[in-house]
C-alpha cells in the first residue's frame, strides 16, 4: 500500500508545530526559565536550540523523508540491529502519552470551572484536596478511580482517536488546521489584554532579568537541553513519523528551521503571558513576585486560577487560558499517539483503523492510573525520570548512531539537495561532537545526582 501523505506544505508545518507547541511551552517553559536564572536561562536555551534543536529537527525530518518509516522501521533501515532504538523511542512516547493526557484532562476540567471560578479562593486546597483528592492519609493509594478526572480524559482520548483514525490528511492534518489557528488567536487575545495590566511589566522584568551567577551551573544547562528536546518533540519517534509522510518534493531545511523557530517564539510569548499575569498578581496582593510563583503543575492549576480570580473579566480570560492549554495539549497528544500507531502499522501490517483502536483503547485504560488519588505522585515520578534520564539517553544514542554510523554528512547533503537553502558544515560538528558531548556530560551529572 502507498504510504499516506500530507495534503500540503502548510499542513505538515501546522502538524509539526502542533506537536512541538504543547503543555511544555505554556507551563513548563516559563517556570524553567524562572527557576534557572530568568534571563540567564536564555543563553543555554538558545545555545541548545541552535546547536542541538535545529540540527536534531533537520536530522529527523531527513530520516523520515528518506527512509519512509516510523521510528523502528527507519532505524532498522540504517542497521538491522538498530530497530530496538526505534522501539525504545516508541516506548518513551507511549509513556509520555498516558500521563500527558491526564494533564489535558485537568485542563478540560479547569476550563469548565473557569467560567465561574468555582475553584474558590483557596486554589491550592482546591487543586490538591478537592480536585485530585490527595487526602492526607492516602497520598500514594492507587486504588480509587476518580470519575471527575477520568471523564475529561475520555473526551481528550476521543478527540485524539478521531484524528488518528481519520488518517494523516483527513484526520491529523485536518485537526491541526482547526486547532493551531485557534490557539494563535486565543494567545494573541490573552496577551494583548495581559501586558496592559498594572504590574505586568514588573513580571516581565523578573523573567528577563538575567541572574548570571547561575550560568555556570550544570543544572541550568541540563534544564535547557531537556527543555529543548521535550519542547521540540525530537528524540522520541514523533518527528520521524510525521516527516515520513512528507511529499517527495519538500524543503526540509526550511521546514526544520520554521518548526523550531515558531515553537521557541511561542514559548517566549507564553513566558510573557504567564509572567505578565504573575506581575499583576504580585502588585494586587502587594507581595514580592517570588511569593506568588509556584512550580510545575502548580503553576497552571494553582497560581493561574488564583491570578484569574483577580483579573478583570475572569469569565473570559480564564476560559481562554484553559482552552489554549487544552488545544495546545491535544495537538501534541495526537502526535505522540501517531508515533506509536504508525510504528504498529509498519510492523504488524495492521490497518490504520485497527492500530488506532488498539493503541487508544490500551492507552486509555493505562492512563486511568492517573485518574486515581495516587495519580499525581506517579506522574511526578515518571515525568522526572523521562525528562532527566530516558529522553536524554535516547537523544544521545540517536546522535551517535546518525553521527558516526550513518554519516551526518550524508544526512546534510540529502537535505541540502532537496532544499532551497543549504546548511553548512556546522551541522556535522553539532551532530557528531558538540551535542553528544554536552548530552553525555549532562546525563552523567543527572545520574550521579539521582543516585546520590
Ligand atoms: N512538544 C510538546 C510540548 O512541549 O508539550 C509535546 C510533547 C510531545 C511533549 C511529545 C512530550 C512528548 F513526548
Ligand atoms: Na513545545
Amino acid at each position: 500500500m502507498k504510504r499516506e501523505q500530507w495534503g500540503s506544505r502548510a499542513g505538515f508545518i501546522l502538524a509539526a508545530v502542533g506537536s512541538a507547541i504543547g503543555l511544555g511551552n505554556i507551563w513548563r517553559f516559563p517556570y524553567m526559565a524562572y527557576e534557572n536564572g530568568g534571563g540567564a536561562f536564555f543563553i543555554p536555551y538558545l545555545f541548545a536550540m541552535l546547536t542541538a534543536g535545529i540540527p536534531f529537527m533537520l536530522m529527523e525530518f531527513s530520516l523520515g523523508h528518506k527512509l519512509r518509516g516510523a521510528a523502528p522501521r527507519t532505524f532498522s533501515k540504517i542497521g538491522v540491529k538498530l530497530e530496538w532504538l526505534g522501539w525504545f523511542q516508541v516506548f518513551i512516547a507511549a509513556i509520555i502519552a498516558v500521563y500527558y493526557v491526564a494533564v489535558i484532562g485537568w485542563a478540560i476540567s479547569y476550563f469548565s470551572y473557569s467560567f465561574t471560578q468555582s475553584w474558590g479562593s483557596d486554589t491550592n486546597g482546591f487543586f490538591f484536596s478537592e480536585y485530585l483528592k490527595l487526602g492526607e492519609n492516602s497520598p500514594t493509594k492507587l486504588g480509587s478511580l476518580q470519575l471527575h478526572i477520568a471523564i475529561p480524559m475520555v473526551l481528550a482520548w476521543g478527540i485524539t482517536f478521531a484524528a488518528i483514525f481519520g488518517g494523516v490528511k483527513g484526520g491529523i492534518e485536518r485537526a491541526n488546521k482547526i486547532l493551531m489557528p485557534l490557539l494563535f488567536i486565543m494567545v494573541m487575545g490573552l496577551i494583548t489584554r495581559i501586558v496592559f495590566l498594572p504590574g505586568a511589566l514588573d513580571g516581565l522584568n523578573y523573567l528577563f532579568q538575567p541572574d548570571f551567577s547561575k550560568i555556570m551551573d550544570a543544572k541550568v544547562w541540563s534544564a535547557a537541553y531537556g527543555q529543548i528536546f521535550f519542547t521540540l518533540s525530537v528524540g522520541f519517534a514523533i518527528m520521524i513519523a510525521y516527516s515520513s509522510y512528507l511529499p517527495e518534493k519538500s524543503d526540509i531545511n526550511n521546514n526544520a528551521f520554521m518548526t523550531v523557530l515558531i515553537n521557541c517564539g511561542f514559548s517566549i510569548t507564553a513566558g510573557v503571558l504567564i509572567f505578565g499575569v504573575l506581575g499583576y498578581m504580585a502588585q494586587e496582593q502587594a507581595k514580592p513576585i517570588t511569593e506568588v510563583v509556584s512550580a510545575g503543575v502548580g503553576l497552571a492549576f494553582v497560581t493561574i486560577p488564583a491570578a484569574i480570580n483577580l483579573l478583570p473579566a475572569p469569565y473570559i480570560l480564564g476560559p481562554l487560558f484553559f482552552l489554549a492549554l487544552v488545544v495546545a495539549g491535544l495537538s501534541s497528544h495526537i502526535s505522540i499517539i501517531e508515533a506509536v500507531t504508525s510504528a504498529l502499522i509498519d510492523k504488524m501490517n495492521w490497518s490504520r483503523k485497527k492500530a488506532a483502536s488498539i493503541v487508544c483503547g490500551v492507552g486509555f485504560i493505562v492512563s486511568l492510573a492517573f485518574a486515581t488519588n495516587g495519580g499525581l505522585l506517579l506522574l511526578d515520578l515518571i515525568d522526572y525520570f523521562i525528562n532527566n534520564v530516558a529522553l536524554l539517553t535516547s537523544c544521545l544514542i540517536e546522535l551517535l548512531v546518525i553521527g558516526w554510523l550513518f554519516k551526518a554528512a550524508d544526512v546534510r547533503s540529502y537535505a541540502n539537495n532537496i532544499s532551497e537553502f543549504c546548511v553548512g558544515k556546522w551541522f556535522e560538528i553539532c551532530i557528531r561532537f558538540l551535542s553528544p558531548i554536552m548530552l553525555a556530560v549532562i546525563l552523567s551529572t543527572n545520574l550521579i545526582n539521582t543516585f546520590k
